[in-house]
């Protein structure tokens, strides 16, 4: 551990968040209009809050470290990766406090989650931006939302994460350092193929497949401190950090019409095991209504994580299905 973050660590607080009045600085017309529909970039205030300095960070870190739960940290050598590599090649360093301390020199990605459990002005951050969010969005967005959190990332300079997509409805705030984030049009079926999206919500772990020759349809936003874009659900992305160590705040949220759709992909996924050609979510209301209605039978009644919410219907079907795969062998038409 550095000296200098140990001595700030003893002196307790610094943090300027109870004179903040707000996070979010943007165009109520252009959030309301692209939210959860067309990335869009905003500005925030959060840099000035002091809640995001390395050695709160570290403070943060150690309560995850301290109270066990390993999930709630993760730190990839991503040296030798690239834009196109999947999170899971990735070797693991175990130790958070010692690869922060190295982050000017190593190649690592270091990831914070569930940040709002172990320190109450995160929690007071994630709230804050519920509210705004809301508001700007012109929503009923508290009573949507089956699931929030706010995870804090530190890379190394140079750093690229993979592409891949979200479930979630997202926001990405910098707070030190520069990145550039590519965000492709979620809707654009050429870079994100239904397939792909079905065998996405069938396993988290099937990341849709990165096609070099179609980057001209990605947009590029060059994120400075105090800038943040906004992610919508499932739109395909990749993130390469600046020369320089990088501190990024994503704020993640579970929706209940997105989680719908998630369930009508879940039947699709499944529909195609059968060698059957499903229909799109959006283009008949009433086969998306059964397809909703028959996968959220399969939900877990009182979920409590992320792989919950979205992925417990599958979970549960998983021997089923595969008996399904083996006994199938002619096409329906649909
Ligand atoms: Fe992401």
């Amino acid at each position: 551990m550095n000296i200098a973050f140990e001595n700030e660590i003893e002196r307790g607080s610094y943090s300027n968040f109870d004179k903040i009045e707000h996070i979010l600085e943007t165009d109520q017309r252009i959030f309301k209009e692209n939210y959860n529909v067309r990335p869009f970039k905003l500005h925030h205030t959060l840099c000035r809050s002091g809640l995001f300095e390395i050695p709160e960070i570290v403070k943060t870190a150690r309560s995850i470290i301290g109270s066990g739960n390993a999930a709630d940290f993760l730190a990839l050598d991503l040296r030798r990766e690239s834009i196109s590599s999947k999170f899971t090649e990735a070797a693991q360093h175990d130790r958070l406090t010692e690869v922060i301390d190295r982050l000017g020199e190593s190649g690592s990605w270091i990831r914070l989650s569930r940040t709002q459990d172990y320190n109450r002005d995160y929690a007071r951050v994630l709230a804050m931006l519920i509210d705004e969010i809301g508001t700007h969005a012109d929503r009923p967005f508290r009573q949507e939302v089956t699931w929030a959190t706010l995870t804090v990332i530190l890379t190394s300079p140079g750093i690229s994460t993979p592409f891949h997509i979200d479930h979630e409805s997202n926001f990405l705030f910098q707070i030190k350092g520069e990145k550039e984030v590519c965000l492709f049009d979620p809707g654009d079926r050429e870079v994100l193929p239904e397939i792909e999206l079905e065998r996405f919500y069938a396993s988290s772990y099937n990341t849709p497949r990165y096609k070099p020759e179609l980057q001209g349809h990605g947009q590029i936003y060059r994120l400075t401190p105090g800038e943040a874009v906004h992610h919508p659900p499932v739109a395909p992305h990749w993130v390469k950090n600046g020369d320089n160590i990088s501190v990024s705040l994503s704020i993640s949220f579970c929706m209940r019409p997105l989680e719908r759709r998630a369930r009508i992909y879940q039947a699709n996924f499944m529909l195609r095991q059968l060698r059957l050609k499903p229909r799109p979510p959006g283009l008949s209301p009433g086969r998306d209504a059964l397809k909703a209605r028959l996968v959220s039978a399969l939900e877990m009644a009182d979920p409590k994580t992320f792989q919950d919410i979205v992925y417990s219907p599958m979970n549960r079907l998983k021997s089923p299905m595969q008996f399904l795969k083996k006994v199938s062998g002619r096409r329906v038409a649909t």
